[in-house]
């Protein structure tokens, strides 16, 4: 994709899922890659695969706990130190938890709030001077379907993720004319580890449900391509996969009290 020729991108939770494929189809394109996660040997693998394949990108590897605020400025000032100038910023890193809200381990649902709404807010803050700076940038921000309804057994990460997709569009709006855009990703169910991620522990046999919406389901590759090429076209969301996008457009005109309704009976299944 053209769009993308010779820029330097830094993509958070690159350690596996749509983070490491948004490297692979970055990196025919790309100048730079600049790979964050916690797990370091997830990042090397990465870094190998993609500097054989492609001997001008430079991939740089950063292993960061995003929910820690003193580590991700200490990122900062990495980045700075190396001369490292991002002008696309994909924040991807995320985490569910699949469950009562009542019986949620209070630990896992500060993570989601810290990956999912801290650093990613925290993250675009620290670096808009540098993408201002940068010229033309763009920041795409991986939200989820599950940011346009409240989600019961998912309750906290569906908030996190309304989040991301408000934020996206008032930021959007803000930025417009800058020269830097910004798009929110928002996928329904994609084969990652997110859902074994997101299914606690003991709880398998309630497993979070990968298998339970088959017509909405995209590939990694297709969410992925779907969201580079609304970042590219200057989109301010997009909804991978046709039928699922027409389903959001679909519920958008049901009044709330009937979408209430029906969340509230399909809870179970939630
Ligand atoms: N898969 C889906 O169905 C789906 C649907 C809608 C939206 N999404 C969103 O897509 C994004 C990517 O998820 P995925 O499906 O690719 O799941 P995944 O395979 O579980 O990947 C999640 C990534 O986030 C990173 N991460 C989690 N906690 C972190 C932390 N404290 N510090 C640094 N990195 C952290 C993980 O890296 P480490 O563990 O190595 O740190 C991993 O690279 C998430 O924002 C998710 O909410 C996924």
């Amino acid at each position: 994709m053209k769009f993308f020729a010779g820029c330097t991108a830094l993509i958070t939770g690159a350690s596996s899922g749509l983070g490491a494929e948004f490297a692979r189809q970055l990196a025919p394109q790309a100048q730079s890659l600049v790979l964050v996660a916690r797990r370091h040997d997830r990042l090397e693998a990465l870094r190998a695969e993609l500097s054989g394949a492609y001997p001008g990108l430079a991939v740089f590897t950063y292993v960061l706990d995003l929910a820690d605020a003193e580590a991700r400025l200490g990122f900062v000032r990495w980045l700075n130190e190396q001369g490292i100038v991002v002008d696309f910023l994909v924040n991807n890193a995320g985490l569910g938890d699949h469950g009562p809200f009542e019986s949620s381990e209070w630990d896992r649902v500060r993570a989601m709030l810290d990956v999912n709404v801290a650093a990613l807010t925290h993250l675009t803050h620290a670096l808009l001077p540098m993408l201002h700076g940068a010229g033309r940038a763009a920041i795409l921000n991986v939200s989820s379907v599950a940011s346009f309804f409240p989600l019961p057994n998912l309750a906290v990460y569906a908030a996190t993720k309304a989040y991301v997709t408000s934020f996206s569009e008032a930021l959007r709006m803000e930025l417009r004319d800058t020269g830097v855009s910004v798009t929110a990703l928002c996928p329904g169910p994609v084969h990652t580890e997110f859902f074994d991620v997101a299914t606690r522990p003991g709880d398998e046999g309630n497993a979070a449900h990968y298998e339970t919406m088959p017509a909405f389901r995209v590939t990694p590759e297709e969410a992925v391509a779907e969201g580079l090429a609304a970042v590219a076209r200057d989109r301010a969301r997009v909804i991978p996969g046709p039928l699922l996008a027409a389903a959001v457009a679909v519920a958008a005109l049901v009044p709330f009290f009937l979408v209430r309704q029906i969340l509230q009976a399909s809870r179970a299944r939630i």
